[in-house]
């Protein structure tokens, strides 16, 4: 069982330092656009934040709504997204902006559900977008999250065995509010202070809850399965 302070201690954290990107609002700030929120989510799928920045940038100045995408030639956006790799991830960003316009009125729907039954968006998609884009609490799970909760716990099923455990544990740990600014949070701890290599414990808004911080081994998390 997680302490039930981290989601107060973590917000507080991102108050302060969270990432300035262009397709996220500051904490506090109005939900940002759908459409920017979604594309990013679908960029950084497999792909980094330092190198989805400038395709973000250009995509959005190109096409700045799902209207522009859906009305797209596929070869200029395939052309648009050389680079990014995962080419498969760039028909299905079109096919969804396309059923977006098409069936949705070219508004993105703001289920869980009703956003995972559209193209090349999965489980952690359509949690990212439910959360951050329109506010719902959902449980979103990326490898930086399965990382920062496995230290948390120090859970010793070795990943990925510890997949199911590690999303009921980020569910108990989610608020019913700012469920998006807590898993912007998470991703940003994870990326910056709770890394895989070394982890920053001296910084970390969370040592005083971690389980892994208080072995004196946090890095020898996740426990990985033996090849
Ligand atoms: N990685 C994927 N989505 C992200 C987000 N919204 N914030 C930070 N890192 C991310």
């Amino acid at each position: 069982k997680l302490p039930s302070t981290i989601a107060a201690l973590l917000l507080k954290w991102y108050d302060r330092h969270a990432r300035v990107l262009p397709w996220r609002s500051p904490p506090g700030a109005p939900r940002g656009d759908p459409y920017r929120i979604w594309l990013s989510e679908v960029m950084l799928q497999q792909t980094q934040v330092a190198t989805v920045k400038p395709y973000f940038e250009t995509f959005t100045r190109r096409w700045p709504d799902f209207a522009a995408l859906a009305a797209a030639e596929d070869a200029d956006v395939m052309a648009a997204w050389a680079g990014l790799g995962y080419y498969a991830r760039a028909r299905n960003m079109l096919a969804c902006a396309r059923a977006v316009a098409n069936d949705h009125g070219g508004r993105l729907p703001d289920s869980e559900a009703a956003l995972r039954a559209l193209p090349g968006v999965g489980d952690y998609t359509a949690a990212a977008v439910a959360a951050i884009a329109f506010g719902r609490r959902a449980v979103v799970v990326d490898a930086n999250v399965e990382r920062v909760v496995a230290r948390l716990a120090a859970l010793e099923t070795p990943l990925p065995r510890a997949k199911p455990e590690i999303r009921a544990l980020t569910d108990t740990i989610t608020p019913d509010d700012r469920a998006g600014d807590f898993a912007q949070a998470m991703m940003d701890l994870g990326a910056t202070i709770c890394t895989a290599r070394s982890p920053r414990c001296l910084l970390c808004p969370l040592s005083g809850a971690c389980a892994a911080e208080r072995s004196g081994e946090p890095e020898s998390w996740p426990r990985r399965e033996r090849k």
